[in-house]
């Protein structure tokens, strides 16, 4: 196949799942997904081992967009819920720039797989359901970074994401965890009216619930390349 521009060596560093792959500009995957485990527990240095083994099977890359499952501002993150304390205040990007020799960007794994999917118009939101309760903004195609809606009080003093993470919809089951995700959609739309919403994560299939017409489940697959996309942000 031809390559088409700058390769990017996409990231996803997951609350159970590490995933990498590369793709040329024009979002065509040059490599095979890796995927493994998340280490427990997922500090800093075990995550970085797992990212090395991944980068060991990838083809040649000239830069790294990585998704991190937290804040993160100037590629730093300052909270990572569902890996481990010691991420708080650690420089992911210089790490990953060290690990790849490679130049870098890091954002919010929510926000980075919305650039793949969104218009560019007007507001777009992103929900997605796995681990934890990915959220994103985005404003006539810009982000708007690190809306942590997960976090944020929902009802009997639980946060939205502890009613519909993973762990919840193991608990709870599939029926219960369907209307939790219901009311999640049904309180964020007339705070936001948004034009579209897209859900995403692993979870994001277990919805049998008949969504609004501007709402829509995206492929797992589909914000890998969200990576491609945070290059092409401005800097
Ligand atoms: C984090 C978010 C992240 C989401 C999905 C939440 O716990 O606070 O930053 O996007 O999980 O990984």
């Amino acid at each position: 196949m031809k390559k088409t521009g700058l390769i990017t060596f996409c990231l996803d560093i997951g609350g159970t799942g590490i995933k990498g792959f590369t793709a040329d500009a024009a979002d065509r995957e040059i490599s095979e997904r890796v995927r493994i485990e998340t280490p427990h527990p997922a500090t800093p240095k075990a995550v970085l081992a797992v990212v090395k083994e991944i980068v060991a099977q990838m083809p040649h890359f000239d830069r790294v967009a990585a998704g991190f499952p937290g804040v993160v501002v100037k590629g730093r993150a300052l909270t990572a819920p569902n890996l481990d304390p010691a991420w708080e205040g650690f420089d992911l990007g210089k790490a990953l720039e060290k690990l790849t020799g490679r130049p870098v960007r890091v954002a919010n794994d929510a926000g980075v797989q919305g650039l793949a999917v969104i218009e560019g118009a007007g507001t777009e939101l992103v929900l997605t359901l796995g681990t934890g309760m990915g959220f994103a903004l985005y404003v006539d195609g810009h982000y708007v970074p690190n809306i942590e809606m997960a976090h944020h009080p929902f009802r009997k003093s639980k946060t939205y994401e502890e009613l519909v993470s993973n762990a919840a919809l193991h608990k709870v089951g599939k029926k219960r965890w369907n209307r939790r995700v219901k009311k999640v959609i049904h309180q964020l739309a007339p705070i936001f009216n948004y034009r579209v919403l897209y859900i995403g994560g692993g979870n994001a299939k277990e919805i049998d619930f008949k969504l609004a017409e501007n709402a829509k489940v995206i492929e797992n697959v589909a914000g890998l390349l969200g990576g491609v996309k945070l290059w092409q942000q401005p800097g």
